[in-house]
């Protein structure tokens, strides 16, 4: 009789999520209050003081976020918008939604972000903000964006979906620029399944937020429903969206705003161990974390780089990477590739005739970013498998 070992099963990410969010997510089930009532705001309570921000607005998504956010921050038909060339496509999407149009800069290869050395040459006097995104958890070198946008009169967004728990010198992410959004998707560090955050150091920008994410009114409805005259509609003087974040999900968001510390603590250790087993691995370049930085680890990514990457030779290493990542996919472990390069996306390709090949950095960091799991459960002794496989299958790779 043959008998086969089970093959130990990692994901890529798993939400640590517990008794306490079960709990949660019933509670607006009693009240019968289910969209953008109590639970909600308790939940933009927490965030805001955790992050030091002076108040947070929830929505659906860090994709509504930041398109209320830059809609609050204007974006005229025409305008342009400088983001970074390797991110989630929705941050360049935003803009084009708005009828603006999105300003691709590469990035800088060592830490994913927009090199802020090359945003000055792409503005133009059609641009009206900046919109850096904090890869990964590891912000984006703000000084000199926010110094380039003061001198230039210039709005600066900070897309920080995977900002959660990043500091830069001191503040967290989210609230340098003019405004910041977040993410509470899965596979962030804390999560209300879909979920997004704004928050702004414009006080007179929070009224906008809070009047566009429901529709453009003037009062919401839990106000509605606690005055006299409750009766009558709001007034709906902008045009608005639904953008609201359900009860149910600001208990989620709130139970897990809790339990925030720890997850993120735990999540850093478990990179710093992999920086450990991997530091002898001279094919990978791990993550970086500049002086005066907390890197929020949203995920810990690293490029797979046997050689030097160019554009002779990311194909071949694209290949290679792949058949790694194949291999240990088919023993149990997930990895992905970083994030993508909008540049290199049908829709960007086709209306801007980009040629990718401007954006090497962004390119390579498409092809060969290699993320390793890490949440809160994995293991020690899951992370010293999983380096083991990642090494026995870059050598059989060759
Ligand atoms: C950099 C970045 N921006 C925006 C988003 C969109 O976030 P959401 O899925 O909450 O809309 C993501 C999602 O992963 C992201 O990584």
């Amino acid at each position: 009789m043959s008998r086969t070992t089970a093959i130990r099963k990692i994901p890529i990410t798993k939400p640590y999520l517990g008794p306490e969010e079960r709990e949660a997510v019933l509670k607006p089930l009693d009240t019968g209050w289910l969209v953008q009532g109590p639970y909600v705001a308790e939940f933009e309570r927490k965030f805001a003081e955790f992050t030091g921000a002076r108040s947070a607005v929830a929505t659906t998504s860090c994709t509504t976020a930041l398109h209320m956010a830059a809609d609050a921050l204007g974006v005229s038909p025409g305008a342009e918008v400088i983001v970074p060339a390797f991110t989630w496509v929705s941050t360049a999407n935003i803009i084009e939604s708005l009828g603006g149009r999105a300003v691709f800069c590469d990035v800088d290869i060592r830490t994913y972000n927009i090199d802020v050395s090359r945003v000055a040459d792409l503005i133009t006097d059609r641009t009206v903000g900046i919109l850096p995104v904090h890869l990964f958890g590891l912000c984006a070198d703000m000084d000199p964006i926010l110094e380039l946008a003061r001198a230039r009169g210039l709005w600066v967004l900070e897309d920080s979906a995977c900002g959660f728990g990043a500091w830069y010198h001191g503040k967290h992410s989210g609230t340098i620029g003019d405004a910041g959004c977040f993410s509470f998707h899965p596979r962030k560090s804390i999560t209300t399944g879909e979920g997004g955050m704004v928050i702004t150091t414009r006080p007179e920008l929070e009224a906008v937020l809070r009047s566009l994410r429901d529709h453009g009114a003037s009062r919401t409805d839990l106000q509605r429903h606690n005055a006299k005259g409750g009766f009558l509609l709001a007034d709906y003087d902008r045009l608005g969206y639904n953008y609201r974040m359900t009860d149910l999900q600001g208990a989620l968001g709130s139970a897990q705003m809790d339990r925030a510390s720890f997850v993120l603590r735990a999540r850093a250790e478990g990179a710093r161990r992999y920086d450990q087993l991997l530091a002898a691995v001279d094919w990978l370049a791990r993550p970086v974390t500049p002086q005066g930085y907390v890197h929020g680890y949203q995920a810990y990514v690293t490029l797979f780089r046997p050689e030097e990457p160019t554009l002779a030779s990311y194909e071949r290493l694209h290949e290679r990477r792949n058949r790694v990542m194949q291999d240990l996919e088919e023993r149990g472990i997930a990895t992905r590739q970083g994030t993508h390069a909008p540049i290199a996306l049908g829709y960007y390709t086709k209306k801007y005739g980009i040629k990718a090949e401007t954006y090497p950095n962004a390119l390579v960091a498409d092809r060969l970013t290699l993320t390793l799991p890490l949440y809160v459960d994995l293991s020690a002794d899951d992370q010293e498998y999983v380096v083991n496989e990642l090494k026995a299958a870059f050598a059989r790779s060759a």
